[in-house]
C-alpha cells in the first residue's frame, strides 16, 4: 500500500532548471500582488461588512491583515525554500506528502474559481449599476442569481456569466496578463481608491461613528453572526490574492528576498487603503443606509456627498480594478489543475496542452465555465464565504507546513526566514480558526461536503494514478 503521506523531492524540484526568464523585481511583484488582491472585498463586501460590525469594520479589516500577514510571512518562507511555482500545493507536496498536498489543492479550486465567480458577481453589481448611469437598462431579472434580493424578482447574473466567459477564452488563447496591462489596471484601481478618499473625507461626521462597535466581538442572534470577528470572517476575503505572488517564484529576480518583500509589502499597502476607506465609508453615511447598498456600497457614500460624476469614474476604476482580480484568480486557477494533473492526481484532460496556443487549453475550459454558471447562480455571500473558509484553511496547512520543516529539514536553505518561529505560525494558525469560527454553519456544512467530495476523487482515482507510483 502506498504511504498516504509520500512525499516529493525538495532538492529534485528544487534543481529543476526553469525556462523561464528572470526579471520580476520587489515593487514589480508588489504591484502583481495589489493587482490580485483589491477587488470585490473593499469594492462589495465593505456593506455586508458594515452591517455585520458598524463602524467597528476599520477593526475586522484590521485583524483580517494580521491574520494575513502571518499568515504571509509562513507563504514567504515556503516559498524560499522552494521557489518553484505551483504555489502551496507544491509547497505541501514536500512539507506533508501527498494527500494533504491534494486537499490544499483541491481547497484552492475554492480559493481561485470561485474566488474568481465571487469577483465576477461584484463585476456585475457595478456593471449593471454603471449602465443604469448611461441609460442602458439590463433586464433585471437577469441581473442577479435566484432569490438574491428579497422583493425583486431574478433567475440568472448574465454579466457575471459573461465577463468569466471572455477572460476564460482571453487565458485560453495564451494571452496571459502582461505586465504592462496588470501595471495599468493597478494603477487606475490605486488612482481610483485615492480620488475617493481625497473627495470625500471632509464629508465625515463623527457621531456617524457612535456607537462604533454596536455588535461587540462577536454575538450570535436568530441564527445571525454579527461583530467585529464575523466581519473579518467575511472581509478577509479582500486580502486574498497576495498568495498568488508567490507563484512567480520562478520569474523572479534573486526570489528568496523579493518574494516576501513583495508579499509583505503589497498586504501592507492594501491594508492602509482599506482602513482609511472604511473609516470614510462608516463616517460618511450611517452604517445601517449600506442594506440598500449591497451591490455597491461605494456608490452609497458618493449618494450621500453629492458626487454623482464621481460615481462614474469610481465605477469604471472598480470594473476594471475586479477584471484583473478574475484574470489572476482563473489562470492561477488553469496552473492549479493543471500541476495536480502532470502530477497524475487529476485526468489528463486538466493537464492537456493545447499545441496552436500552448495553454491547458480543455482544464481552462472546464474550470472558466463551471465558474461562469457558479458567478451566474449563486449569491455572493454564499460563494465568499465558502472562499474563505477554503483559504483559510490552505493558510492553517502552510503555516502547519513551516512549522514542520524547520522541525524535519532544519538543514535546507531558506532565503527567508519567517520570524518569531514557533510563534509566527502558531498566531496564523489561531487566526486562521477564530475566522473560521466567525462564518457560519452552513459554510462549514458546504466546506465539508467540498472537502468529501475531494478525498473521494482522490481515493478513487489520485491515489493509483499519481506519477510518483512510479
Ligand atoms: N481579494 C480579492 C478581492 O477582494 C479576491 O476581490
Amino acid at each position: 500500500m502506498p504511504s498516504l503521506f509520500r512525499k516529493k523531492d525538495i532538492n529534485e524540484l528544487v534543481s529543476q532548471s526553469s525556462p523561464l526568464k528572470r526579471t520580476l523585481k520587489t515593487w514589480d511583484l508588489t504591484f502583481l500582488g495589489i493587482g490580485a488582491i483589491i477587488g470585490t472585498g473593499i469594492f462589495v463586501l465593505t456593506g455586508k461588512g458594515a452591517l455585520t460590525a458598524g463602524p467597528a469594520l476599520s477593526v475586522s479589516f484590521l485583524i483580517a491583515a494580521i491574520c494575513c500577514g502571518f499568515a504571509g510571512l509562513c507563504y514567504a518562507e515556503f516559498s524560499s525554500i522552494a521557489p518553484v511555482a505551483g504555489s502551496a500545493y507544491t509547497y505541501s507536496y514536500i512539507a506533508f506528502g501527498e494527500i494533504i498536498a491534494f486537499i490544499i489543492g483541491w481547497d484552492l479550486i475554492l480559493e481561485y474559481a470561485l474566488g474568481a465567480a465571487t469577483v465576477s458577481v461584484g463585476w456585475s453589481g457595478y456593471f449593471v449599476n454603471l449602465l443604469d448611469n448611461l441609460g442602458v437598462h439590463i433586464p433585471t431579472v437577469l441581473t442577479a442569481a435566484y432569490g438574491t434580493t428579497p422583493g425583486t424578482t431574478t433567475y440568472f447574473n448574465m454579466p457575471a456569466f459573461i465577463i468569466v466567459i471572455i477572460i476564460t477564452w482571453i487565458i485560453s488563447m495564451g494571452i496571459t496578463q502582461t505586465k504592462r496591462v496588470n501595471d495599468t489596471m493597478v494603477i487606475v484601481k490605486l488612482a481610483v481608491i485615492i480620488l475617493f478618499i481625497v473627495c470625500t473625507i471632509w464629508f465625515i461626521k463623527p457621531e456617524n461613528w457612535h456607537p462604533f462597535s454596536p455588535f461587540g466581538l462577536y454575538s450570535h442572534h436568530n441564527g445571525i453572526n454579527t461583530g467585529i470577528i464575523p466581519a473579518a470572517s467575511i472581509v478577509f476575503f479582500s486580502f486574498i490574492g497576495f498568495d498568488s505572488v508567490s507563484s512567480s517564484a520562478e520569474e523572479t529576480v534573486n526570489p528568496s528576498k523579493t518574494l516576501p518583500r513583495g508579499i509583505l509589502l503589497s498586504l501592507l499597502i492594501s491594508t492602509i487603503l482599506y482602513i482609511v476607506m472604511t473609516l470614510i465609508m462608516t463616517g460618511v453615511v450611517k452604517y445601517t443606509t449600506f442594506a440598500k447598498y449591497l451591490n455597491a456600497p461605494i456608490l452609497a457614500v458618493l449618494a450621500n456627498t453629492g458626487q454623482t460624476w464621481l460615481s462614474i469614474i469610481v465605477s469604471i476604476g472598480a470594473i476594471l480594478g475586479m477584471t484583473t482580480v478574475i484574470l489572476v484568480q482563473l489562470y492561477g486557477q488553469s496552473r492549479i489543475s493543471y500541476s495536480m494533473s502532470r502530477d497524475g492526481l487529476f485526468p489528463n484532460f486538466f493537464g492537456h496542452v493545447d499545441q496552436k496556443h500552448q495553454t491547458p487549453f480543455k482544464g481552462t475550459w472546464f474550470f472558466g465555465v463551471i465558474t461562469a454558471l457558479a458567478g451566474g447562480l449563486i449569491n455572493l455571500n454564499i460563494l465568499s464565504e465558502l472562499v474563505n473558509i477554503g483559504t483559510l484553511t490552505a493558510f492553517i496547512l502552510v503555516s502547519a507546513g513551516v512549522l514542520w520543516m524547520r522541525h524535519s529539514h532544519p538543514e535546507l536553505h531558506r532565503g527567508f526566514k519567517a520570524p518569531g518561529v514557533p510563534f509566527t505560525p502558531i498566531i496564523a494558525i489561531i487566526f486562521c480558526i477564530t475566522l473560521i469560527a466567525g462564518l457560519n454553519w452552513e459554510t462549514w456544512l458546504r466546506f465539508v461536503i467540498w472537502l468529501i467530495l475531494g478525498l473521494t476523487i482522490y481515493f478513487s482515482y489520485g491515489r493509483s494514478h499519481a506519477t510518483i507510483n512510479k
